[in-house]
């Protein structure tokens, strides 16, 4: 299997992520527009004729045929939309999808659009929703929430790697300070180490400040084939590898449960066939749902050996100003997690740095970003390249 994608992003939209006023019509709505407009030339030179929406649809605000709730809201009945739910690796998954409707010339011009509402759904409920795409029998229902397999991951990891506690909260400082320059971004707010520590926990050892929050949110990108991009664009930004891979869904079932055997596979495929190596990426986009989920990310793909990925984040390496800047805009932890949108949002900001549009934020002389998107505990997750002209 190839991972080579003759495809290219041409647009890109984003709505702000947090608790808002919006339904998800309106978000489809606002987000899709903000895609369109924001292609230079328009979208004269061709029309959309593939559409691919990532949601859970927490809370169950649609539980079937979401995907005609957003033709009618983007004002695009009649273009075939594939809904793809793959817990929060959903975006990543439509992502690819879209990717090889192009790469294939099956589609001439697709719309990936992610979307979760998740702030008004009450308490109970809510956590009834994140437990969902955990395994049912093992962790649902006797009680483990996500919040506590990631737990009893990062006991795990810090009984074998003792300075982890201190790199933990360092993750959550970073992708803090991260989330201040972006203006999308849930929490625009610095914390401390000792803030992180001190923290009411939620699942041992991980706080408050160790979990992302829950949010609302939409993200949209518009995708055609490279050789065609410049009927859009001068400047698009291809796809140049894409991976996936699936795991165990309870984490129990798996050999060794601090590493994701999916991201391995994922990174493995999108790397096999990509025009540069690890070495040469300018940013990189990690699923840090809890912090210990960045330092697996950072072993699991490659930048790291087991328990490397301590001393990468407490030496700075990871910063926007070290040697392997992650998650510039704040992460899953500052920018929030709109469970659909996390993937495309992702992918937006790759667009953005490729592209030098990131403002503040910026990544000097970005060239190469690599997204990492997983789902639930690490039983699916999908790993895309993107790269300048
Ligand atoms: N990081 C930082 N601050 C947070 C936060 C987070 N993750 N979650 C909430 N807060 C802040 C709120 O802004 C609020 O601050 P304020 O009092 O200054 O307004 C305060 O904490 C209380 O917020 P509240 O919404 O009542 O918190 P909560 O206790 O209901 O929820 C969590 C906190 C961590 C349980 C919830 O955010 C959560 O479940 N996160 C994980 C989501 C998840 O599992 N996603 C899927 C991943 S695989």
């Amino acid at each position: 299997m190839t991972a080579r994608v003759p495809a290219a992003i041409v647009g890109a939209g984003h709505t702000r992520f947090g608790g808002l006023a919006d339904g998800p019509r309106a978000l489809l709505k606002s987000v899709v527009d903000r895609a369109r407009a924001s292609v230079d030339r328009g979208l004269s030179g061709g029309g959309i004729d593939a559409v691919f929406l990532a949601t859970l649809g927490f809370g169950g605000w649609q539980i079937g045929n979401a995907s005609a709730v957003l033709a009618e809201a983007a004002g695009i009945v009649g273009v075939p939309v594939t809904r793809v739910e793959n817990a929060c690796a959903s975006g990543g998954y439509a992502l690819r999808a879209a990717a090889d409707a192009v790469g294939s010339g099956r589609s001439k011009l697709a719309l990936v659009v992610g979307l979760e509402k998740m702030t008004d759904v009450p308490n109970a409920r809510r956590r009834y929703w994140l437990g969902v795409s955990g395994d049912t029998e093992w962790e649902r229902l006797s009680g483990l929430t996500f919040a506590g397999v990631y737990g009893l991951l990062a006991a795990r990891y810090i009984a074998d790697h003792p300075d982890a506690r201190e790199a933990l909260a360092e993750v959550a400082v970073k992708n803090h300070r991260h989330g201040l320059a972006n203006p999308n971004a849930q929490f625009r707010k610095a914390i401390t180490r000792e803030a992180v520590l001190a923290a009411p926990k939620v699942a041992d050892p991980l706080g408050l400040l160790d979990c992302c929050p829950v949010s609302d949110g939409a993200a949209a990108v518009v995708i055609a084939p490279s050789d065609e991009a410049h009927r859009y664009t001068d400047t698009p930004v291809h796809i140049v590898g894409t991976g996936a891979g699936s795991d165990h869904l309870a984490v129990q079932d798996r050999p060794d449960p601090t590493h994701f055997a999916a991201t391995r596979r994922a990174a493995d495929e999108a790397f096999r066939h990509a025009p540069f190596d690890r070495r040469s990426l300018s940013l990189i986009e990690v699923h840090d749902c809890f912090t210990i989920a960045e330092l697996i990310a950072l072993e699991d793909l490659g930048f790291a050996e087991p328990g490397g990925a301590v001393r990468l984040t407490l030496d700075g390496s990871t910063a926007r100003t070290g040697r392997w800047p992650v998650n510039v805009d704040g992460g899953l932890k500052a920018k929030g997690h709109p469970i659909g949108a996390t993937g495309v949002s992702q992918a937006y900001e790759g667009f953005v740095q490729v592209r030098a549009q990131a403002g503040e934020r910026q990544v000097p002389g970005a060239e190469r970003a690599l997204l990492h998107n997983v789902g639930g505990s690490g039983a699916s997750a999908t790993v895309t390249l993107l790269a300048r002209g």
